[in-house]
């Protein structure tokens, strides 16, 4: 067995080159960074390996065009394809993603066939619903990251509203990674206080709504591209749950076989992360209005996974 657990990073733009920066900053594994592009992987696995001395970590990193040095990779995290550029919604990615990442784990389940798949591409859902089909993999090892980066968006500005630290503030945003997430206010606490007791039905709209709408707000700043270290950030967390088998509950697309009145489908749940991957869907009872906002937002995952028949 190797001495450090193996991280392969597919997708080595915004978001794969900040999730090997972070991994290796908390020295989760060495890193396997690979992309298209010839010399952006290797040139930026080099880079970061350079940082290694100043920083103090010894993780090594390796580049490549090519999937040979992916063999055994304990994780394999997919950021491979477009991002979002202004007026340009997740599911206009769909089919243009959907080549790239089935063409990817493709290449990464023959190399890494006890591998933990962790997805990122968008649109999220049906890219993870995609991986899990084309992988062959039980589901519990074909997990999405959306859920915790909408949360932290959701706990940043709760934070900001209350003047108080981030640490203190908890949040849930549940259903599928677009318009229609399901940001939970009565499970959203401050030190334990639920935040519909800490503020009022306005203020809460509002913060919900700048939630849902966080994804596209970056896009608007940057004009060329969509955000990148609050998704590494929270991929990278979901990476060290798993590594360290923390057991660790967070919020990300998991596949649903009856709970919450959904079957056959990925979407975001709360989870408990470990060495097995998700190793418990966690159902919390839903408000009627909260199931039926989360029942929209299954809807629509649905109608993706559907346009690709998959
Ligand atoms: P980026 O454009 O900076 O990087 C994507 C990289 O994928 C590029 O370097 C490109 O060369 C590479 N690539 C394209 N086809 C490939 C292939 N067949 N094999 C290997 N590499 C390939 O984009 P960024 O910002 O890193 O975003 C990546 C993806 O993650 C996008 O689909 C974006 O929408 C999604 N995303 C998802 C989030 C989530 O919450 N799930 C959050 C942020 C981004
Ligand atoms: C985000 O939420 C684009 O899905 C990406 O930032």
């Amino acid at each position: 067995m190797a001495a450090r657990p193996k991280i392969t990073v597919v997708g080595a733009g915004n978001v794969g080159a900040s999730v090997a920066q972070y991994a290796v900053e908390k020295e989760l594994g060495d890193v396997v960074l690979v992309d298209v592009i010839e010399g952006i992987p290797q040139g930026k696995a080099l880079d970061l390996a350079q940082a290694g001395p100043v920083h103090g970590y010894d993780s090594a990193l390796v580049g490549s065009n090519g999937y040979d040095e992916t063999a055994d990779s304990d994780i394999v995290v997919i950021t491979a394809g477009l991002a979002r550029k202004p007026g340009m919604t997740r599911d206009d990615l769909l089919f243009k993603n959907a080549e790239i990442v089935g063409s990817v784990v493709e290449q990464v389940v023959r190399r890494s066939p006890s591998s933990i798949l962790v997805l990122v591409t968008n649109p999220l859902d049906a890219m993870v619903q995609l991986a899990w089909k084309k992988s062959g993999f039980p589901a519990h090892r074909v997990i999405g990251m959306a859920g915790i980066l909408d949360s932290a968006r959701f706990r940043t500005f709760i934070a900001w509203e209350l003047g108080v630290s981030v640490e203190n503030v908890t949040a849930f945003v549940l259903g599928g990674h677009g318009d229609t997430m399901v940001p939970l206010p009565r499970y959203s606490t401050v030190a334990g206080i639920p935040i519909t007791e800490l503020l009022s039905k306005d203020r809460i709209d509002a913060l919900v709504k700048r939630t849902a709408n966080g994804g596209a707000e970056l896009v608007a700043l940057f004009k060329t591209g969509s955000a990148y270290y609050a998704p590494a950030a929270s991929t990278v967390e979901m990476v060290e749950a798993i590594l360290k088998d923390k057991k660790k509950i967070l919020p990300c697309a998991a596949y649903l076989d009856g709970q919450y009145g959904t079957k056959g489908l990925y979407v975001g749940v709360p989870v408990k992360l470990g060495r097995k991957g998700v190793e418990e869907i966690i159902e919390i009872k839903l408000l009627p209005d909260e199931q039926a906002a989360f029942d929209k937002s299954a809807g629509a995952v649905r109608e993706l996974v559907e346009k690709l028949k998959l």
